[in-house]
């Protein structure tokens, strides 16, 4: 160890060494729902893009701008222009990030949205989970091999740092097009070993994967679904409370990856 004041000496440099290349700079937010993504949108100060880059017609909506260092951009894939409710599920999550990657190239894709917990895995209302593992639970094709592409497990990136330094919780994902959950879908997402049950997060994942972009993937739960309430009326009563601490949760995510390289996430 060199006294206070020394230059360092090459090991101690290689040891403190920066890693190569440029910081994350341009991140892509993805969120299902309006009532989450609005919260997000004020925070970071983004703007509503009135010359949408996406093909004429669709309802998906960019909202952009600087926030410290980092070019953010937060795709909603907007509402089903006949029903007039949120795109939510793997379809319109799967086409968002497929389009946004391509005419984004972002460096880093944020999922971020409400989910249910399992509180027999440890998860409460308004916990914030950061995902390690996404697979989908309404995928079932009983033929050998089918059967994994149908649950379609992929890790999320890891952001050991990350989670430690802001003390997050880190569970199983798994995603279907269901709000609520059969005895079928519960018997695969058990297999699952998930902690949080939500209805984008694995699609999102296979395109990021394909495409080979970064993800990272914070839910915040608003209902228990192996407890005593409707999932449908839990989520509806916790929705606005639950949706502030994920708007909390991604800002605090977003201000620790402000200046750093993925390797020090
Ligand atoms: N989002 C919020 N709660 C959910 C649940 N129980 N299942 C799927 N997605 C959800």
């Amino acid at each position: 160890m060199a006294p206070p004041g020394d230059k360092p000496d090459a090991s101690e440099e290689a040891m403190v060494a920066k890693p190569e290349g440029r910081p994350i700079s341009n991140i892509v937010i993805i969120i299902a729902m309006q009532t989450e993504a609005a919260p997000v949108v004020n925070k970071l100060q983004l703007t509503e893009d009135p010359n949408s880059m996406f093909p004429p017609g669709v309802p998906w909506v960019r909202y952009y701008g600087t926030y410290k260092d980092l070019n953010i951009n937060l795709i909603w894939p907007g509402k089903d222009p006949t029903l007039g409710v949120d795109n939510v599920g793997t379809v319109s999550s799967a086409l968002v990030t497929y389009a946004a990657i391509q005419a984004l190239k972002p460096d880093l894709i944020i999922n971020a949205g409400t989910a249910g917990g399992f509180k027999a895995k440890g998860a409460n209302i308004g916990d914030i989970f950061i995902v390690s593992d996404c697979a989908f639970h309404d995928r079932r094709i009983p033929i050998p091999v089918f059967d994994l592409y149908g649950v379609g497990s992929r890790k999320a990136s890891e952001t050991p740092n990350l989670v430690k330094d802001l003390n997050l919780k880190v569970g199983k994902l798994s995603t279907g097009d269901s709000l609520d959950m059969t005895p079928q879908d519960e018997t695969s997402i058990i297999a699952n070993d998930a902690t949080v049950k939500d209805m984008e997060g694995a699609a999102v994942a296979y395109v990021a994967d394909l495409l080979k972009v970064p993800a990272i993937f914070i839910k915040a739960v608003t209902d228990i679904v192996d407890g005593e309430k409707p999932a449908a009326e839990e989520f509806l009563q916790n929705l606005a409370a639950v949706t502030a601490a994920l708007d909390l949760a991604v800002e605090q995510v977003i201000d620790y990856i402000n200046g750093k390289h993925f390797s020090e996430l």
